[in-house]
């Protein structure tokens, strides 16, 4: 459930009209809703009341916005960071350090020893040759760092490849049959407190059989390290839950993931992490456009140019993503079209021959469920610069990030004197 409702006719963001947004701070912009996020915040914990012993850290790649990290620290929300970038954008909305778990294989030495100086909760080691560089660092520095090693259980999450993290081919953790003996070698360096076990198989699943699948392979190791005398006390079961992209698909709910958890993890005394990112963030942000003109067609499809293209929102060119697209004025008239964006590739396509609500020049939609990995993966390609981005908060509304137009991009450039 989000708050992106009609009244009177029109899309609004809470009490908000989407065309005010508009209006005021222009378009294409992302639109993030406080209740929406704090609803899905509050369902997602509660959907683990069976849990005994937990701690959630929001997935800071699927939105890092400012404003939008502090709205889930308030909830009692950490975060899970893959950059020193994001470990940054973490503190700097207020997470606190002990709250911050460490993920990806390439964290560099730099980032390691920002990470231990900034006293972060937990590493997740996704290798030994990294579980080695950071025991070195924190050696170096007199420091211990707690650790869990990020396993790969070597399941297909059925998702899309691109975010299929948990096959034995994907880069991600240490390959199943070899990580005892990772963890063996890891838990005798001293500057390294290995107390746990990750694993995080995909993002967008749809089925929860791979996860507990995944889940019951990381309790059988979890069993043989402490039948070989290692105290393990956490477990980071990483993110993945779906959402729904499209009006009526039923995927998954947070409850029905909770209660396969607490079942699968009974016995484990742990204190069980997650790192859900898009069912947080997904369906509390839109992308707001104009439709700059209809190119008709011939007698095919006409294509619906809207203001919004795949640098504001790659999905679709990157993953062949759906995103709902619905007018924010709808006449009750109904269109067959290609929505596109103004860039120059084909690529630059939100959807081929969609059945929308009929649009003409000037008229404003969105594209829904673009709250996670929406803004965050946009780009300046064409030199269109970076979509703002609004939060808003029942009758109010801020913007929470500025547009960055291509000047300010190009200010970064430089040409050399000898190109005279
Ligand atoms: N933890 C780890 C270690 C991850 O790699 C990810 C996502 C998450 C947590 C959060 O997963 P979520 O709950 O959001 O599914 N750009 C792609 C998604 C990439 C996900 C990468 N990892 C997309 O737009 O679909």
């Amino acid at each position: 459930m989000d708050h992106f409702e009609p009244k009177n006719g029109e899309l609004y963001a809470e009490n908000v009209p989407l065309a005010r947004i508009a209006e005021e701070v222009g378009t294409p912009v992302y639109v993030y809703s406080r209740a929406t996020l704090e609803r899905h915040a509050r369902v997602f914990r509660e959907a683990l009341d069976g849990v005994p012993r937990k701690h959630i850290a929001f997935a800071v790649k699927s939105n890092p916005n400012l404003a939008v990290l502090r709205v889930l620290g308030r909830q009692g929300y950490g975060a899970d960071v893959v950059s020193g970038g994001e470990m940054r954008r973490a503190l700097a909305a207020g997470i606190p350090a002990a709250e911050i778990v460490f993920s990806g294989v390439g964290k560099t030495a730099r980032e390691m020893a920002d990470a231990l100086d900034a006293r972060i909760g937990q590493f997740n080691v996704e290798s030994e040759e990294e579980g080695l560089e950071l025991a070195a660092i924190a050696e170096d520095k007199g420091l211990t760092a707690a650790c869990a090693l990020r396993v790969n259980p070597d399941i297909d999450a059925g998702t899309h490849e691109k975010i299929s993290t948990g096959k034995a081919d994907n880069k991600f953790g240490v390959p199943y049959d070899l990580a005892t003996g990772i963890y063996d070698r890891l838990s005798r360096l001293p500057s390294l407190q290995m107390r746990g076990l990750a694993v995080h198989i995909g993002s967008q699943l749809a089925d929860l059989a791979p996860l507990e699948q995944a889940f019951e392979k990381v309790g059988a190791l979890l069993a043989t390290l402490r039948a070989s005398g290692h105290e393990v006390t956490h477990v980071d079961l990483g993110g993945g839950l779906g959402v729904p992209y499209k009006a009526g698909e039923v995927l998954p709910s947070p409850a029905e993931y909770g209660a396969m958890v607490a079942r699968v993890t009974q016995g484990w005394n742990v204190e069980l992490m997650f790192e859900p990112g898009r069912v947080i963030a997904g369906n509390a942000g839109v992308l707001l456009t104009r439709v700059i003109r209809v190119k008709r067609n011939g007698n095919r499809p006409p294509f619906v140019v809207v203001d919004a293209a795949m640098n504001d929102l790659a999905r679709p060119a990157l993953y062949g993503a759906w995103h709902d697209f619905d007018a924010v004025r709808p006449t009750g008239e109904r269109m067959t079209a290609h929505i596109v964006g103004p860039i120059c590739e084909t690529g630059d396509t939100f959807a081929r021959d969609r059945e929308c609500d009929a649009l003409k020049a000037g008229d404003l939609a969105v594209f829904r469920t673009a709250g996670a990995y929406g803004a965050t993966m946009a780009s300046s390609y064409n030199s269109r610069g970076f979509v703002p981005e609004v939060l808003v908060d029942g009758d109010r509304y801020a913007v929470v990030a500025d547009r960055i137009p291509p000047e300010e991009i190009y200010a970064a450039e430089r040409v050399p004197e000898w190109l005279g």
